[in-house]
């Protein structure tokens, strides 16, 4: 009797949880490609972890959002939820934050790197800097006026190693908006894969200039209907999800199973 509830009940518990990251991920994930993020500032874009910034005076930024100049002076707090338990098994991270600027603008001279900073840490979801390496401190975003809807993206990558020694030409001196090239700084760091993103935007003027369209996301599609059990989904990320939410719950009766015997006799 006790044996069963405990069975039935733990899964349901951790369902809502899992498909609503599961749900933010989808469309994180189809923001950057709405975006053009991808590909433009990143090849591809599979978060395994949800990230969220709040500036101060303003509730969670939702990706994508129009924020004035003024909120975005000052560092946001960050926090990360995985899709299941093993994401964040990293010990340390390496959180970037890139001027990707508007849609369809491109400068060979890269984007601008706003902040940088390695071996941060993750500790019950939020993002903590103390210890941390700052490669380059936060700077608010100064889009020049009539540039358009610049893109500013947050990207969380997990460090393979616990220490990573800035490449050369970071920190960027002598260059005051500081370009950089994300992908050369990744390649040549070797910090590890990208797990988590988000992004924001913020306007100056009235753009000069048309920025490319961008595609909404129709979040109603991203998940089939009926996608609320996991038995029923049939697309390739929820199976696999899937397969994560099974190995949870049969490792919760691994452990739990001495102790049930227990109770039983
Ligand atoms: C996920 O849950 C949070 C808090 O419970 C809610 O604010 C948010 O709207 C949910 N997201 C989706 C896509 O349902
Ligand atoms: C960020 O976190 C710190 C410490 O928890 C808190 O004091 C501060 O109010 C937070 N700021 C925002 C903008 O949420
Ligand atoms: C957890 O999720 C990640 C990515 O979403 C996946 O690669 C990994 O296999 C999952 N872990 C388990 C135990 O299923």
């Amino acid at each position: 009797m006790v044996f069963s509830l405990l069975l039935l009940t733990s899964p349901l518990v951790h369902a809502t949880q899992f498909d609503n990251t599961t749900l933010e991920l989808e469309i994180i994930r189809a923001r950057f490609q709405g975006a053009g993020l991808v590909p433009y500032l990143l090849a591809n874009f599979t978060p395994t972890a949800l990230l969220t910034a709040t500036y101060t005076g303003g509730g969670i930024v939702t990706p994508g959002q129009l924020l004035p100049k003024s909120r975005t002076r000052t560092a946001p707090n960050l926090t990360v939820t995985p899709a299941n338990m093993t994401t964040l098994l990293h010990e340390k991270y390496t959180l970037v934050m890139v001027d990707a600027w508007a849609p369809g603008y491109t400068d060979p001279r890269g984007q601008i790197c706003h902040w940088i900073v390695n071996g941060v840490t993750v500790q019950d979801h939020s993002v903590l800097t103390h210890g941390s390496v700052v490669v380059e401190q936060y700077r608010g975003p100064a889009p020049p006026s009539g540039s358009g809807p610049h893109r500013y993206a947050i990207l969380l990558y997990a460090q393979q190693f616990p220490t990573v020694s800035p490449p050369q030409g970071f920190p960027i001196k002598n260059n005051d908006p500081g370009f950089c090239h994300l992908t050369d700084y990744v390649k040549a760091s070797n910090i590890g894969p990208l797990i988590a993103g988000t992004y924001f935007t913020v306007e100056e003027g009235v753009a000069t200039f048309t920025p490319s369209p961008t595609s909404p996301v129709v979040t109603s599609t991203l998940l089939a209907p009926g996608s609320s059990g996991p038995s029923t989904s049939t697309t390739g990320t929820t199976a696999q999800h899937n397969g994560a939410f099974s190995s949870s719950s049969n490792y919760l009766t691994i452990l739990l199973a001495p102790f049930l015997w227990l109770v039983a006799l």
